[in-house]
């Protein structure tokens, strides 16, 4: 029998188990079961394309098969088309493939190569398959909002008959296309430097259609040995189908009813030393190479979404979501590829190191950075970018697959989860005990537990006896409730959810068409298919208040399992042959399928009643590019160890330049029982993941941040409300990646692309804009981290101001109740300062604003705010504020970025923060001259004439040591909407002009 990836123990082992882990012996079995899952040679098509790979490589008058045809070429607004043959065999058959080049508006081009026959539906399904025949291409259906409109001003410059094609696109034609005829490549430049190269080394492969040749058996006769491999050797080779068909893998066998079908590629980064992105991986954020040698793996990276249990560390093997977008870097130049396909995938990185050429003087020595894409089916379809920043790579690819959704306010704060909470009244206990702590949470979450027998959509009426009043009581302190919900249906009587499932033909099926019925928590189950609209629209009424009894405004979903996870599936998940909506393979979806099922659920969340109107928080465990416009997500189920804590720093780096920032770790871990030191480090860690959330295992010890004792839960309890303290820089943040794609938050080479030294850097992270560097402590036993600092800026320690300055490494001060976090001059980083319980009671707390002075006393700094709830943001009920700190003027102003005219809702909004003030200013690094300064003109756009000069106190605190000088304004009650002005000059105070302000 396969092993489950999770215990189902009888009760007596459970109560072992329990009493193991009570006296602390229980260590968790921490190794991945590599066994369940495939290498690469046991995954057909990617043996088979790793293998061609060598082959062409090995020799030396191979040629790759494609050519374009010149005849079939056209150009039409901002698209070529051409045909692109493909010769098989000895006798020069070809075999048809359109191509398309779209040359985007957005400077971005989009190459997709079909298959004629296969396209057309001109080939024969094997097994009676009621399968598509067309090979995939509805991936962008679900991956694409937008940044599809053709360029107008592309034009094809050059053509000839036999050589090649050139393109030229991009704003003032700076980018530029070569297209080479025979064999088919495609150079990508920009301003006349090749960044990106399709086809360099012939990997090109596209395994047309192909009817299966059944071979005679030949008969063996009585008494005849089976012919040894050896004497088979002069027998003329074929092509090795060996894996060509049918499949078999785990005791699951792939009926493949379209036989062969993968589409691979090779492109080339010339001058490219680091790759970035194609989460989720537990590895460096700089990709390492996948072809053996020293500090290499020998496994391309997969992405194959599945529920990996006892995940390891440094591993290029597929986790639960898959972004195939990749960006390569260098000094002066980001560029990327985003691989649209939702099949099984895996990626080849090689690099090639060309030193420096002596004799050719001024030629550095470089790396570029080849890569093997190969995937198991679909059309090819890949996106290039070409920078030249990395903030172009985020926005064009938030473009194409939408932004980052701003969430409600209070799901950037702490979520406390466990599995399980066990009764209602046991989270009204932890809820309690929060308080009775004064430590700050938001929302409380619900595992499968909460279900009667896994049936989704009730609640155990023995446990949750009254969850309406349950969610009153978190509701007092605008506190929320997570509940999970699965993709997984029980298959069971008197369950009128699956009744209905059934009766209206909503869930996935298996190859013969039937209802798909597999293994998960409930037992046996069977998947609701989201890619049927109809099973959209069913989901959606499942969430009403009416429907889903004891479900308040405050609850809020978990989707998990979503892979989705079958336990007796193939590497546990459904086998490929499974038929979705539309009659598309599982093989085909696969890496979509959990971001149509939490599409569905937040769909739901807008619509479980007429007239609420709230953003929905869903969370999601499998992703694919796209994730980012509904769900958050969290890296699953890591272990209570530091490796793991070290890992998810850059996970979830990676998470946001690959455009899905909203995203977290389990805090403490989830498998085992962290030491108290352990669980400590992770909530200072913690409170730097856009998604905050604490979460254990069933099987494991409570370790709420009350229980550590003392001086734990004081440091923890720091930490929290750090986090609490800093919600107005996150929120700005996540405002940021709402409308441009920026990361939340962002690894070194983001903030500071020329900085060679820095491209590697994955343990430290900047917040959003706001220049607050973390170096989170992950490492056992530390007093100290060494931070890498990239620029010649002052950083000043967040807490004593000490200043570090100097690129290079800094050693920084750690102890377990030190939180290592910098301040890089130059930002304005807004803040709210007053504890409370929760974030929904700080929402008209009054703000303090942080100016830290760069190397020539200047600073700047955003604020975005909104009701932190609806959606009337997006109808300008927001306060977007510009802060600027003008050295030489020695002027603070607080300037108008909202550019849209002002109407009812907007007004509304800002009548409800006019109270809202600032109440403190702290000037970090505060010029030497304020020494005998006693107060500053503030001056406010609204007020009377009288009181719009207030001369306002000011106190200085001369540097001592390291650590710099500082001023504070205590209290200059601006308005934190309003417009206005503080001088600290002596110069000139109170002369000038207040300038007009919307
Ligand atoms: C697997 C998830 O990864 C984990 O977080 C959750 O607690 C269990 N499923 C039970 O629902």
């Amino acid at each position: 029998m396969r092993s489950l990836p999770y215990s189902v123990a009888p009760r007596w082992t459970a109560v072992l188990l329990l009493w193991a882990a009570f006296c602390g012996l229980f260590v968790p079995a921490a190794a991945v079961k590599h066994e369940n899952f495939k290498t690469c040679d046991q995954s057909g098509f990617c043996k088979r394309n790793r293998q061609f790979a060598d082959d062409v490589s090995a020799s030396s008058s191979w040629t790759s098969p494609y050519n374009l045809v010149p005849a079939s070429l056209s150009f039409n607004k901002g698209q070529l088309e051409a045909t692109v043959l493909k010769t098989i065999n000895d006798v020069g058959e070809k075999v048809p493939l359109p191509l398309i080049i779209t040359f985007l508006e957005s400077g971005v081009a989009r190459v997709t190569l079909d298959e004629e026959k296969r396209a057309k539906g001109q080939i024969t399904l094997r097994h009676d398959s009621k399968a598509r025949k067309e090979r995939y291409n509805e991936a962008g259906q679900w991956a694409l909002v937008g940044g599809l409109d053709p360029a107008e001003g592309a034009a094809l410059s050059e053509t000839t008959d036999t050589g090649y094609t050139k393109v030229v696109y991009g704003k003032g034609g700076n980018l530029q296309a070569i297209i080479r005829h025979s064999p088919f490549s495609i150079d990508f430049q920009r301003d006349g430097e090749t960044q990106v190269k399709f086809n360099e080394r012939g990997f090109l492969n596209m395994e047309h259609w192909r009817p299966k040749v059944e071979k005679p058996v030949e008969e063996k006769k009585e008494g005849e040995e089976e012919k040894k491999e050896e004497e088979k050797s002069d027998e003329p080779k074929g092509e090795d189908e060996s894996t060509w068909w049918e499949e078999t893998f785990g005791g699951n066998t792939d009926s493949k009813p379209r036989g062969p079908e993968a589409v691979a590629l090779d492109i080339s980064f010339p001058g490219y030393e680091h790759v970035f992105g194609i989460p989720e991986h537990a590895t460096k954020l700089s990709l390492k190479t996948t072809r053996g040698g020293d500090n290499a793996y020998t496994e391309p990276y997969r992405l194959y979404n599945a529920d990996v249990f006892e995940y390891e560390m440094d591993s290029p093997m597929t986790l639960y979501g898959a972004i195939p977008f990749m960006q390569a870097h260098r000094k002066g130049s980001t560029v990327g590829v985003f691989w649209l396909n939702a099949a099984e995938s895996w990626i080849d990185i090689t690099k090639v190191k060309n030193t420096a050429n002596p004799l050719a003087l001024g030629m550095k020595g470089h790396t570029d950075t080849q890569t093997h894409w190969m995937s198991e089916s679909g059309i090819l379809d890949v996106f290039v970018f070409l920078g030249p920043t990395p903030q172009d790579m985020t926005r064009q690819y938030g473009e194409l697959t939408g932004y980052t959704a701003m969430p409600q306010s209070f799901a950037i704060a702490y979520h406390q989860c466990r599995w399980n909470y066990v009764t209602d009244e046991d989270v009204k206990d932890v809820d309690r005990r929060f308080d009775k702590f004064s430590i700050p949470y938001d929302v409380i979450w619900l595992d499968i537990e909460y279900t009667q027998e896994k049936k989704y959509f009730t609640w155990d009426p023995l446990t949750f006896v009254n969850p309406d009043q349950m969610q009153k009581q978190l509701d007092k302190r605008e506190r929320k409730l997570v509940a999970i919900i699965d993709p997984h249906i029980k298959n069971t009587d008197n369950y009128p959810v699956i009744d209905e499932m059934k009766k209206k033909d909503l869930a996935v099926k298996n190859k013969d068409g039937n209802h798909y019925e597999g293994w998960c928590w409930p037992g046996s189950s069977m998947w609701i298919d989201c890619f049927n609209p109809a099973a959209v629209d069913w989901w959606k009424s499942l969430f009403k208040y009416d429907k889903f009894k004891g479900t308040a405004h405050n609850t809020f979903i978990w989707n998990d399992m979503n892979e989705p996870s079958v336990f007796n599936g193939p590497e546990t998940t459904m086998p490929k042959d499974n038929l979705h909506h539309g009659n598309w393979e599982h093989r085909d979806v696969h890496n979509i399928n959990g971001m149509t099922f939490h599409n569905a659920t937040y769909q739901a969340i807008t619509e479980r009643k007429k007239g609420e109107v709230q953003r929905p928080f869903v969370l999601t465990r499998a992703f694919y590019s796209g994730s980012q416009r509904s769900a958050a997500m969290w890296t699953g189920d890591n272990l209570a160890e530091w490796a793991h804590l070290e890992a998810s720093l850059p996970m979830v780096l990676n998470q946001g330049i690959s455009g899905f920032p909203f995203s977290g770790a389990d805090v403490g871990g989830f498998f085992g029982n962290p030491s108290k030191e352990l669980l400590t480090r992770w909530y200072q860690a913690g409170i730097y993941y856009p998604f905050f959330r604490g979460h254990a295992h069933i099987d494991t010890r409570r370790r709420e941040p009350y229980i550590a004792g003392s001086p734990y839960t004081e440091i923890i309890t720091q930490a929290l409300r750090l986090r609490y303290q800093l919600l107005p820089a996150w929120y700005t943040a996540f405002h940021e990646a709402s409308t441009t794609g920026a990361p939340i938050v962002r690894p070194n080479f983001y903030v500071h692309p020329e900085d060679e030294n820095g491209f590697a850097v994955d343990d430290q992270l900047y917040i959003g804009s706001t220049g607050l560097l973390a170096k989170p402590v992950t490492k056992e036993g530390a007093d100290s981290v060494s931070v890498y600092i990239a620029d010649t800026q002052p950083y000043y320690d967040y807490f004593d101001y000490t200043t570090y300055s100097g690129a290079g490494h800094h050693t920084v001060p750690a102890p377990l109740n030190k939180i290592p976090l910098l301040m890089q001059g130059g930002h304005i980083i807004p803040r709210r300062d007053r504890p409370r319980r929760s974030s929904g009671l700080m929402k008209y707390d009054p703000f303090t604003l942080i100016v830290v002075l760069d190397n020539d006393g200047n600073a700047s700094g955003t604020l975005y705010i909104d009701d932190g709830e609806t959606f009337d943001y997006q109808q300008g009920a927001f306060i977007h504020r510009r802060f600027d700190f003008d050295g030489k003027r020695e002027i603070l102003t607080s300037a108008n970025l909202d550019v849209s005219s002002p109407n009812s809702k907007a007004l509304k909004y800002i009548k409800s923060m006019e109270k809202v003030r600032v109440e403190k200013i702290i000037i970090v690094g505060a010029p030497k001259g304020w020494k005998n300064k006693e107060s500053v003109v503030v001056m406010e756009e609204g007020q009377k004439e009288s009181k719009r000069r207030k001369p306002t106190e000011i106190e200085y605190h001369a540097a001592e040591g390291k650590k710099a000088a500082w001023a504070v304004v205590r209290a200059p009650k601006v308005g934190i909407g309003r417009g206005w002005r503080i001088d600290f000059g002596d110069k000139g105070a109170g002369h000038e002009h207040h300038g007009h302000e919307h």
